[in-house]
Protein backbone atom coordinates (compact mmCIF):
# COMPACT_ATOMS: atom_id res chain seq x y z
CA UNK A 1 0.00 0.00 0.00
CA UNK A 2 1.14 3.40 -0.43
CA UNK A 3 0.70 4.40 3.35
CA UNK A 4 -2.76 5.98 5.30
CA UNK A 5 -4.06 8.87 6.12
CA UNK A 6 -2.80 10.61 9.41
CA UNK A 7 -5.35 13.82 10.85
CA UNK A 8 -3.83 16.49 13.13
CA UNK A 9 -6.13 18.86 14.14
CA UNK A 10 -6.04 21.65 16.89
CA UNK A 11 -5.64 25.51 17.41
CA UNK A 12 -3.13 27.75 16.04
CA UNK A 13 0.06 27.88 17.74
CA UNK A 14 -0.01 24.19 18.97
CA UNK A 15 3.07 22.95 17.01
CA UNK A 16 1.23 21.25 14.33
CA UNK A 17 2.82 23.16 11.65
CA UNK A 18 6.83 22.29 12.25
CA UNK A 19 5.27 18.87 13.89
CA UNK A 20 3.18 17.79 10.85
CA UNK A 21 6.45 18.66 8.28
CA UNK A 22 9.03 17.03 10.48
CA UNK A 23 6.79 13.39 10.52
CA UNK A 24 5.84 13.97 7.52
CA UNK A 25 9.29 13.45 6.28
CA UNK A 26 10.20 10.55 8.83
CA UNK A 27 7.25 8.81 7.84
CA UNK A 28 7.76 9.57 3.73
CA UNK A 29 4.54 11.00 3.49
CA UNK A 30 2.77 14.05 2.02
CA UNK A 31 2.10 16.92 3.99
CA UNK A 32 -1.17 18.56 3.27
CA UNK A 33 -1.47 22.63 5.21
CA UNK A 34 -4.86 22.77 5.49
CA UNK A 35 -4.62 26.37 6.75
CA UNK A 36 -2.33 27.20 4.06
CA UNK A 37 -5.50 26.93 1.33
CA UNK A 38 -8.16 28.64 3.75
CA UNK A 39 -5.61 31.36 3.41
CA UNK A 40 -5.24 31.41 0.30
CA UNK A 41 -9.08 31.33 -0.41
CA UNK A 42 -8.59 34.93 2.26
CA UNK A 43 -6.07 36.51 0.64
CA UNK A 44 -7.46 36.15 -2.95
CA UNK A 45 -10.64 37.50 -1.69
CA UNK A 46 -9.42 40.28 0.02
CA UNK A 47 -7.41 41.29 -2.78
CA UNK A 48 -10.87 41.04 -4.75
CA UNK A 49 -12.63 42.99 -2.56
CA UNK A 50 -15.02 40.37 -1.76
CA UNK A 51 -16.81 41.04 1.97
CA UNK A 52 -16.30 38.18 4.69
CA UNK A 53 -20.04 37.17 4.38
CA UNK A 54 -20.64 37.37 0.59
CA UNK A 55 -21.24 33.87 0.34
CA UNK A 56 -22.16 34.01 -3.52
CA UNK A 57 -19.03 36.15 -4.44
CA UNK A 58 -17.36 33.45 -2.08
CA UNK A 59 -18.20 30.64 -3.91
CA UNK A 60 -17.52 32.44 -7.38
CA UNK A 61 -14.31 33.04 -6.16
CA UNK A 62 -13.51 29.34 -5.27
CA UNK A 63 -15.14 27.99 -8.25
CA UNK A 64 -11.75 29.84 -10.10
CA UNK A 65 -9.35 28.64 -7.97
CA UNK A 66 -7.13 26.25 -8.01
CA UNK A 67 -4.53 25.16 -4.85
CA UNK A 68 -1.37 23.73 -5.43
CA UNK A 69 1.80 22.85 -3.22
CA UNK A 70 5.24 22.93 -4.78
CA UNK A 71 7.34 20.84 -2.91
CA UNK A 72 11.08 22.31 -2.55
CA UNK A 73 13.01 20.25 -0.27
CA UNK A 74 12.02 20.55 3.18
CA UNK A 75 9.75 23.33 2.19
CA UNK A 76 7.09 23.89 0.02
CA UNK A 77 5.56 26.86 -1.90
CA UNK A 78 1.93 27.32 -2.18
CA UNK A 79 0.54 28.41 -5.04
CA UNK A 80 -2.86 30.17 -6.45
CA UNK A 81 -3.78 29.56 -10.13
CA UNK A 82 0.17 29.19 -10.42
CA UNK A 83 1.02 32.64 -8.27
CA UNK A 84 3.58 32.15 -5.23
CA UNK A 85 1.72 33.64 -1.84
CA UNK A 86 3.54 31.54 0.31
CA UNK A 87 4.98 34.76 2.44
CA UNK A 88 2.06 36.95 1.67
CA UNK A 89 -0.42 34.45 3.09
CA UNK A 90 1.44 34.54 6.59
CA UNK A 91 0.41 37.70 7.84
CA UNK A 92 -1.59 38.13 10.86
CA UNK A 93 -3.71 40.29 8.91
CA UNK A 94 -4.68 37.30 6.35
CA UNK A 95 -5.08 34.98 9.59
CA UNK A 96 -7.20 36.89 10.97
CA UNK A 97 -9.31 37.42 7.51
CA UNK A 98 -8.97 33.34 7.17
CA UNK A 99 -10.71 32.61 10.52
CA UNK A 100 -13.73 34.56 9.31
CA UNK A 101 -14.03 33.21 5.96
CA UNK A 102 -12.99 29.54 6.52
CA UNK A 103 -16.43 29.91 9.17
CA UNK A 104 -18.24 30.34 5.54
CA UNK A 105 -20.33 27.44 3.95
CA UNK A 106 -19.11 27.86 0.45
CA UNK A 107 -15.46 28.10 0.95
CA UNK A 108 -15.44 24.91 3.31
CA UNK A 109 -17.19 23.02 0.56
CA UNK A 110 -14.87 23.78 -2.29
CA UNK A 111 -11.75 23.62 0.41
CA UNK A 112 -13.78 19.89 1.62
CA UNK A 113 -13.32 18.75 -1.98
CA UNK A 114 -10.12 19.66 -2.84
CA UNK A 115 -8.75 18.10 0.95
CA UNK A 116 -10.44 14.55 -0.30
CA UNK A 117 -9.19 14.79 -3.64
CA UNK A 118 -5.41 15.55 -2.61
CA UNK A 119 -5.94 12.36 0.32
CA UNK A 120 -7.55 10.07 -1.06
CA UNK A 121 -4.58 8.02 -2.16
CA UNK A 122 -3.48 7.86 1.34
CA UNK A 123 0.88 8.39 2.46
CA UNK A 124 -0.29 11.91 3.67
CA UNK A 125 -0.39 14.20 6.83
CA UNK A 126 -2.96 16.52 6.66
CA UNK A 127 -2.95 18.95 9.43
CA UNK A 128 -5.83 21.51 10.10
CA UNK A 129 -8.74 22.18 12.57
CA UNK A 130 -11.73 19.72 11.17
CA UNK A 131 -9.63 16.90 9.40
CA UNK A 132 -10.32 14.18 11.84
CA UNK A 133 -14.25 15.19 12.02
CA UNK A 134 -15.26 16.19 9.20
CA UNK A 135 -12.78 16.07 6.00
CA UNK A 136 -11.47 12.26 6.59
CA UNK A 137 -13.39 10.95 9.46
CA UNK A 138 -12.45 7.18 9.02
CA UNK A 139 -8.06 8.25 9.19
CA UNK A 140 -6.42 5.55 10.13
CA UNK A 141 -4.69 7.53 12.85
CA UNK A 142 -5.94 11.06 14.48
CA UNK A 143 -4.15 13.50 16.73
CA UNK A 144 -5.38 16.39 18.82
CA UNK A 145 -2.70 18.55 19.41
CA UNK A 146 -2.64 21.05 21.40
CA UNK A 147 -1.16 23.53 24.68
CA UNK A 148 -2.13 26.23 26.73
CA UNK A 149 -3.12 29.67 25.32
CA UNK A 150 -0.27 31.38 27.37
CA UNK A 151 2.12 28.83 25.30
CA UNK A 152 0.58 29.21 21.93
CA UNK A 153 0.60 32.96 22.44
CA UNK A 154 4.32 32.86 23.62
CA UNK A 155 5.54 30.64 20.41
CA UNK A 156 3.45 32.54 18.20
CA UNK A 157 4.97 35.86 19.26
CA UNK A 158 8.80 34.60 19.03
CA UNK A 159 8.05 34.08 15.24
CA UNK A 160 6.65 37.16 14.84
CA UNK A 161 9.33 39.21 16.40
CA UNK A 162 12.01 36.58 14.50
CA UNK A 163 10.26 37.59 11.17
CA UNK A 164 10.77 41.35 12.06
CA UNK A 165 7.23 42.06 13.16
CA UNK A 166 6.64 44.78 16.38
CA UNK A 167 3.93 43.13 18.47
CA UNK A 168 3.14 42.74 21.68
CA UNK A 169 3.21 39.76 23.98
CA UNK A 170 -0.11 40.23 25.69
CA UNK A 171 -1.54 41.59 22.09
CA UNK A 172 -0.57 38.17 20.46
CA UNK A 173 -2.13 36.06 22.92
CA UNK A 174 -4.86 38.13 23.03
CA UNK A 175 -5.22 37.40 18.96
CA UNK A 176 -4.80 33.62 19.08
CA UNK A 177 -7.69 33.28 22.20
CA UNK A 178 -9.76 35.23 20.12
CA UNK A 179 -9.03 33.30 16.85
CA UNK A 180 -9.24 29.94 18.73
CA UNK A 181 -12.65 31.11 19.54
CA UNK A 182 -13.91 31.86 16.14
CA UNK A 183 -13.03 28.56 15.02
CA UNK A 184 -14.40 26.68 17.95
CA UNK A 185 -17.94 27.93 18.08
CA UNK A 186 -18.64 28.44 14.19
CA UNK A 187 -21.60 26.45 13.02
CA UNK A 188 -19.77 24.75 9.95
CA UNK A 189 -16.86 22.31 11.11
CA UNK A 190 -16.20 23.60 14.30
CA UNK A 191 -12.79 22.96 16.12
CA UNK A 192 -13.03 20.20 18.04
CA UNK A 193 -11.37 16.84 19.22
CA UNK A 194 -12.69 14.11 17.12
CA UNK A 195 -13.66 11.42 20.11
CA UNK A 196 -10.89 9.00 18.47
CA UNK A 197 -8.13 11.51 18.21
CA UNK A 198 -5.54 10.94 20.14
CA UNK A 199 -5.02 14.13 22.50
CA UNK A 200 -1.38 15.69 22.70
CA UNK A 201 -0.40 18.57 25.16
CA UNK A 202 2.34 20.10 23.99
CA UNK A 203 2.77 22.82 26.51
CA UNK A 204 5.79 21.51 28.16
CA UNK A 205 7.22 19.74 25.69
CA UNK A 206 10.08 19.83 22.95
CA UNK A 207 9.30 19.33 19.56
CA UNK A 208 11.74 16.34 19.50
CA UNK A 209 9.51 14.56 22.43
CA UNK A 210 6.02 15.45 20.41
CA UNK A 211 7.42 13.66 17.25
CA UNK A 212 8.90 10.51 18.77
CA UNK A 213 5.52 10.17 20.81
CA UNK A 214 3.53 10.58 17.60
CA UNK A 215 5.96 8.82 15.23
CA UNK A 216 5.81 5.97 17.54
CA UNK A 217 1.46 5.82 17.82
CA UNK A 218 1.69 6.24 13.51
CA UNK A 219 3.90 2.91 13.49
CA UNK A 220 1.81 0.74 16.36
CA UNK A 221 -1.43 1.83 14.25
CA UNK A 222 -0.62 1.02 10.62
O1 LIG B 1 -3.45 26.61 10.64
P1 LIG B 1 -3.54 28.07 10.27
O2 LIG B 1 -3.28 28.99 11.40
O3 LIG B 1 -2.74 28.39 9.05
O4 LIG B 1 -5.08 28.26 9.85
C1 LIG B 1 -5.60 29.52 9.57
C2 LIG B 1 -7.10 29.51 9.77
O5 LIG B 1 -7.71 28.67 8.79
C3 LIG B 1 -7.60 28.97 11.10
O6 LIG B 1 -7.66 29.95 12.10
C4 LIG B 1 -8.99 28.46 10.75
O7 LIG B 1 -9.94 29.49 10.81
C5 LIG B 1 -8.86 28.06 9.32
N1 LIG B 1 -8.79 26.61 9.10
C6 LIG B 1 -9.96 25.89 9.10
N2 LIG B 1 -9.95 24.55 8.83
C7 LIG B 1 -8.80 23.91 8.59
C8 LIG B 1 -7.57 24.63 8.62
C9 LIG B 1 -7.60 25.98 8.88
O8 LIG B 1 -11.01 26.44 9.33
N3 LIG B 1 -8.83 22.60 8.30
Amino acid sequence: TNGVIVAIDGPSGAGKSSITKLLAKRLGYLHIDTGAMFRAVALMSQRAGIACDDDARLAELCRGIEIEFEREGEAYRVLVNGEDVSREIRTEEVGLLTSCISARKPVREALLQMQRKMGVKGGVILEGRDIGTVVFPDAEVKFFLTASAEERGRRRYLELVARGEAVSLEETIEKVVCRDRQDESREHAPLKRAEDAVPVDSTAMTIDEVLAFMEKTVKERV
